[in-house]
Protein backbone atom coordinates (compact mmCIF):
# COMPACT_ATOMS: atom_id res chain seq x y z
CA UNK A 1 0.00 0.00 0.00
CA UNK A 2 1.01 3.62 -0.67
CA UNK A 3 2.27 5.86 2.15
CA UNK A 4 0.41 8.56 0.07
CA UNK A 5 -3.27 9.26 -0.44
CA UNK A 6 -3.58 11.81 -2.92
CA UNK A 7 -3.37 10.35 -6.45
CA UNK A 8 -4.37 12.90 -9.09
CA UNK A 9 -2.03 15.85 -8.65
CA UNK A 10 -0.22 18.54 -10.48
CA UNK A 11 2.83 19.90 -10.10
CA UNK A 12 3.19 23.91 -10.44
CA UNK A 13 6.02 26.51 -10.43
CA UNK A 14 8.55 28.33 -12.29
CA UNK A 15 11.20 26.84 -14.19
CA UNK A 16 14.01 25.31 -12.08
CA UNK A 17 12.47 25.33 -9.08
CA UNK A 18 12.65 20.97 -8.84
CA UNK A 19 9.36 19.68 -10.11
CA UNK A 20 11.15 17.17 -12.10
CA UNK A 21 13.63 16.25 -9.34
CA UNK A 22 10.42 15.64 -6.99
CA UNK A 23 7.78 14.52 -9.49
CA UNK A 24 9.81 11.06 -10.48
CA UNK A 25 10.49 10.68 -6.31
CA UNK A 26 6.56 11.67 -5.44
CA UNK A 27 4.96 9.21 -8.07
CA UNK A 28 7.22 6.52 -7.36
CA UNK A 29 5.96 6.94 -3.88
CA UNK A 30 2.51 6.76 -5.02
CA UNK A 31 2.66 4.00 -7.64
CA UNK A 32 1.33 6.17 -10.62
CA UNK A 33 2.69 7.50 -13.51
CA UNK A 34 4.56 11.33 -13.79
CA UNK A 35 3.27 12.96 -17.37
CA UNK A 36 5.63 15.59 -17.97
CA UNK A 37 4.44 17.32 -20.64
CA UNK A 38 7.75 19.11 -21.08
CA UNK A 39 9.47 15.18 -21.25
CA UNK A 40 7.30 14.16 -23.58
CA UNK A 41 7.70 17.47 -26.32
CA UNK A 42 11.37 16.72 -25.75
CA UNK A 43 11.40 12.81 -26.51
CA UNK A 44 9.09 13.83 -29.59
CA UNK A 45 12.04 16.08 -30.83
CA UNK A 46 14.82 13.92 -30.50
CA UNK A 47 12.73 11.03 -32.13
CA UNK A 48 12.10 14.36 -34.89
CA UNK A 49 8.29 13.36 -35.03
CA UNK A 50 5.67 15.95 -36.48
CA UNK A 51 4.85 17.18 -33.28
CA UNK A 52 8.89 17.41 -32.08
CA UNK A 53 9.25 19.40 -35.44
CA UNK A 54 6.59 21.78 -34.70
CA UNK A 55 7.37 22.13 -30.52
CA UNK A 56 11.28 23.20 -31.60
CA UNK A 57 11.28 26.45 -32.72
CA UNK A 58 8.90 27.49 -29.06
CA UNK A 59 10.97 25.55 -27.20
CA UNK A 60 14.25 26.32 -28.04
CA UNK A 61 13.00 30.34 -27.44
CA UNK A 62 11.34 29.64 -24.34
CA UNK A 63 8.28 30.42 -25.18
CA UNK A 64 5.07 27.87 -24.42
CA UNK A 65 3.96 25.23 -26.92
CA UNK A 66 0.45 26.00 -28.27
CA UNK A 67 -2.61 25.20 -26.47
CA UNK A 68 -4.06 22.68 -28.53
CA UNK A 69 -0.51 20.74 -28.85
CA UNK A 70 0.04 20.26 -25.42
CA UNK A 71 -4.03 19.97 -24.36
CA UNK A 72 -3.95 17.08 -27.04
CA UNK A 73 -1.08 15.18 -25.83
CA UNK A 74 -1.99 14.85 -22.02
CA UNK A 75 -5.74 14.32 -22.77
CA UNK A 76 -4.46 11.49 -25.12
CA UNK A 77 -1.94 10.35 -22.27
CA UNK A 78 -4.73 10.45 -19.32
CA UNK A 79 -6.90 7.88 -21.40
CA UNK A 80 -4.09 5.19 -20.69
CA UNK A 81 -4.17 2.45 -18.86
CA UNK A 82 -1.84 3.46 -16.26
CA UNK A 83 -3.09 6.81 -15.24
CA UNK A 84 -6.58 4.98 -13.80
CA UNK A 85 -5.88 4.91 -10.87
CA UNK A 86 -3.83 8.41 -10.67
CA UNK A 87 -1.27 10.26 -12.48
CA UNK A 88 1.09 13.48 -11.37
CA UNK A 89 1.09 15.89 -13.84
CA UNK A 90 4.54 18.08 -14.14
CA UNK A 91 4.81 21.25 -15.90
CA UNK A 92 0.86 21.00 -17.00
CA UNK A 93 -1.50 22.73 -16.53
CA UNK A 94 1.19 26.29 -17.45
CA UNK A 95 -1.66 28.69 -18.67
CA UNK A 96 -5.24 29.01 -17.65
CA UNK A 97 -6.89 27.51 -20.73
CA UNK A 98 -4.74 24.58 -20.02
CA UNK A 99 -6.68 24.11 -16.28
CA UNK A 100 -9.68 24.31 -18.12
CA UNK A 101 -9.46 22.32 -20.17
CA UNK A 102 -8.17 20.00 -17.95
CA UNK A 103 -11.03 20.13 -15.83
CA UNK A 104 -12.78 18.86 -19.03
CA UNK A 105 -10.61 15.87 -19.50
CA UNK A 106 -10.94 14.96 -15.99
CA UNK A 107 -14.79 15.05 -15.89
CA UNK A 108 -14.80 13.14 -19.13
CA UNK A 109 -12.46 10.70 -17.31
CA UNK A 110 -15.27 10.61 -14.39
CA UNK A 111 -12.66 11.69 -11.71
CA UNK A 112 -11.10 14.86 -9.94
CA UNK A 113 -7.81 16.09 -8.95
CA UNK A 114 -7.32 15.51 -5.26
CA UNK A 115 -3.81 18.08 -4.96
CA UNK A 116 -2.21 21.00 -7.21
CA UNK A 117 1.53 21.20 -5.40
CA UNK A 118 3.10 24.85 -5.87
CA UNK A 119 6.97 24.90 -5.82
CA UNK A 120 8.19 28.27 -4.88
CA UNK A 121 11.41 29.76 -4.68
CA UNK A 122 13.16 32.60 -5.20
CA UNK A 123 14.52 33.84 -8.84
CA UNK A 124 17.81 33.83 -7.48
CA UNK A 125 17.60 29.92 -6.73
CA UNK A 126 16.06 29.09 -9.71
CA UNK A 127 18.79 30.95 -12.06
CA UNK A 128 21.36 29.40 -9.79
CA UNK A 129 19.60 25.55 -9.89
CA UNK A 130 19.22 26.13 -14.42
CA UNK A 131 22.90 27.49 -14.89
CA UNK A 132 24.52 23.77 -13.88
CA UNK A 133 21.97 21.31 -14.90
CA UNK A 134 22.97 18.56 -16.43
CA UNK A 135 19.68 16.70 -18.27
CA UNK A 136 19.76 13.15 -19.49
CA UNK A 137 19.26 13.34 -23.32
CA UNK A 138 17.32 9.74 -22.84
CA UNK A 139 15.38 9.16 -20.15
CA UNK A 140 15.14 12.88 -19.42
CA UNK A 141 16.82 12.64 -15.15
CA UNK A 142 18.12 15.75 -14.13
CA UNK A 143 20.89 16.71 -12.36
CA UNK A 144 23.35 19.70 -11.05
CA UNK A 145 26.94 20.32 -11.69
CA UNK A 146 27.33 20.89 -7.86
CA UNK A 147 24.05 20.23 -6.02
CA UNK A 148 22.76 16.61 -7.36
CA UNK A 149 25.92 15.18 -8.97
CA UNK A 150 25.76 11.73 -10.86
CA UNK A 151 27.70 9.01 -9.63
CA UNK A 152 30.05 8.86 -12.21
CA UNK A 153 30.75 12.11 -13.89
CA UNK A 154 28.81 13.42 -16.67
CA UNK A 155 27.31 10.14 -17.46
CA UNK A 156 23.24 9.37 -16.08
CA UNK A 157 22.51 6.87 -13.05
CA UNK A 158 20.07 5.35 -14.80
CA UNK A 159 20.65 4.58 -18.25
CA UNK A 160 24.39 5.20 -18.34
CA UNK A 161 23.51 7.97 -21.74
CA UNK A 162 26.40 11.33 -21.63
CA UNK A 163 24.65 14.29 -20.08
CA UNK A 164 23.88 17.21 -21.86
CA UNK A 165 23.10 20.63 -21.02
CA UNK A 166 19.36 21.41 -22.09
CA UNK A 167 19.12 24.10 -25.06
CA UNK A 168 16.43 25.97 -23.29
CA UNK A 169 18.90 26.57 -20.23
CA UNK A 170 21.14 29.25 -22.15
CA UNK A 171 21.04 32.48 -19.60
CA UNK A 172 19.19 34.47 -22.77
CA UNK A 173 16.52 31.77 -22.90
CA UNK A 174 16.18 31.33 -19.12
CA UNK A 175 15.28 34.94 -18.50
CA UNK A 176 12.58 34.75 -21.44
CA UNK A 177 10.68 31.78 -19.46
CA UNK A 178 10.92 32.95 -16.29
CA UNK A 179 9.04 35.98 -17.85
CA UNK A 180 7.06 34.28 -19.67
CA UNK A 181 6.37 31.81 -16.20
CA UNK A 182 5.21 35.17 -14.71
CA UNK A 183 2.72 36.06 -17.25
CA UNK A 184 0.91 32.89 -18.05
CA UNK A 185 1.37 30.34 -15.15
CA UNK A 186 1.24 32.34 -11.99
CA UNK A 187 -2.54 32.94 -12.91
CA UNK A 188 -2.90 29.17 -12.81
CA UNK A 189 -1.81 28.98 -9.13
CA UNK A 190 -4.52 30.99 -8.77
CA UNK A 191 -6.86 29.22 -10.02
CA UNK A 192 -6.16 26.16 -8.10
CA UNK A 193 -6.37 28.18 -4.59
CA UNK A 194 -9.68 29.45 -5.60
CA UNK A 195 -10.76 25.46 -6.10
CA UNK A 196 -9.55 24.80 -2.92
CA UNK A 197 -6.86 21.95 -3.62
CA UNK A 198 -3.39 24.16 -3.47
CA UNK A 199 -0.79 23.73 -1.49
CA UNK A 200 2.59 25.51 -1.48
CA UNK A 201 5.62 23.89 -0.92
CA UNK A 202 8.39 26.30 -0.04
CA UNK A 203 11.47 25.19 -1.90
CA UNK A 204 14.42 26.25 -0.74
CA UNK A 205 16.96 23.67 0.88
CA UNK A 206 17.98 19.98 0.10
CA UNK A 207 16.34 17.49 -2.37
CA UNK A 208 15.81 15.47 0.69
CA UNK A 209 14.16 18.21 2.86
CA UNK A 210 11.92 19.09 -0.22
CA UNK A 211 10.78 15.49 -1.01
CA UNK A 212 9.44 15.20 3.18
CA UNK A 213 7.35 18.51 2.01
CA UNK A 214 5.94 17.21 -0.59
CA UNK A 215 5.37 13.66 0.93
CA UNK A 216 3.13 15.46 4.05
CA UNK A 217 1.39 17.76 1.36
CA UNK A 218 0.37 14.74 -0.19
CA UNK A 219 -0.30 12.58 2.74
P1 LIG B 1 9.69 21.93 -18.94
O1 LIG B 1 10.55 20.81 -19.29
O2 LIG B 1 8.40 21.67 -18.24
O3 LIG B 1 10.57 22.98 -18.14
P2 LIG B 1 10.23 23.92 -16.91
O4 LIG B 1 8.86 24.03 -16.39
O5 LIG B 1 10.83 25.20 -17.38
O6 LIG B 1 10.89 23.23 -15.76
P3 LIG B 1 12.30 22.70 -15.71
O7 LIG B 1 12.40 21.35 -16.30
O8 LIG B 1 13.25 23.75 -16.28
O9 LIG B 1 12.59 22.73 -14.16
P4 LIG B 1 12.06 21.81 -12.98
O10 LIG B 1 11.20 22.63 -12.09
O11 LIG B 1 11.53 20.52 -13.46
O12 LIG B 1 13.45 21.62 -12.21
P5 LIG B 1 14.44 20.35 -12.12
O13 LIG B 1 13.84 19.30 -11.25
O14 LIG B 1 14.96 19.95 -13.45
O15 LIG B 1 9.33 22.77 -20.24
C1 LIG B 1 10.29 23.08 -21.22
C2 LIG B 1 9.60 23.73 -22.41
O16 LIG B 1 8.64 22.81 -22.98
C3 LIG B 1 8.79 25.00 -22.10
O17 LIG B 1 9.59 26.16 -22.09
C4 LIG B 1 7.76 24.98 -23.26
O18 LIG B 1 8.33 25.45 -24.45
C5 LIG B 1 7.45 23.49 -23.41
N1 LIG B 1 6.31 23.05 -22.57
C6 LIG B 1 6.33 22.10 -21.57
N2 LIG B 1 5.11 21.98 -21.01
C7 LIG B 1 4.31 22.87 -21.63
C8 LIG B 1 2.94 23.23 -21.47
N3 LIG B 1 2.16 22.66 -20.54
N4 LIG B 1 2.45 24.18 -22.28
C9 LIG B 1 3.19 24.78 -23.22
N5 LIG B 1 4.50 24.50 -23.43
C10 LIG B 1 5.06 23.55 -22.64
O19 LIG B 1 15.63 21.05 -11.27
C11 LIG B 1 16.40 22.09 -11.84
C12 LIG B 1 17.86 21.92 -11.40
O20 LIG B 1 17.99 22.15 -9.99
C13 LIG B 1 18.45 20.53 -11.64
O21 LIG B 1 19.80 20.70 -11.98
C14 LIG B 1 18.33 19.84 -10.27
O22 LIG B 1 19.33 18.84 -10.11
C15 LIG B 1 18.52 21.00 -9.33
N6 LIG B 1 17.77 20.90 -8.08
C16 LIG B 1 16.51 20.41 -7.90
N7 LIG B 1 16.13 20.54 -6.61
C17 LIG B 1 17.17 21.15 -5.97
C18 LIG B 1 17.38 21.56 -4.62
N8 LIG B 1 16.47 21.39 -3.69
N9 LIG B 1 18.56 22.16 -4.30
C19 LIG B 1 19.50 22.35 -5.25
N10 LIG B 1 19.39 21.97 -6.53
C20 LIG B 1 18.22 21.38 -6.90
Amino acid sequence: MSSMTAARVVFLGPPGVGKGTQASRAAKRLGVPAVATGDILREARQKGTPLGKEAQAYMDRGALVPDEVVVRIVEERLRQPDCAKGFLLDGFPRTLPQSHALDRTVTKLNVALDRALFFDAPEAALVQRLSGRRTCPKCQAPYHAETNKPKREGVCDRCGTALVTRDDDQPGTVKRRLAVYRTETAPVVEFYKKAGILKTIPSEGTIEEIEARVAAALA
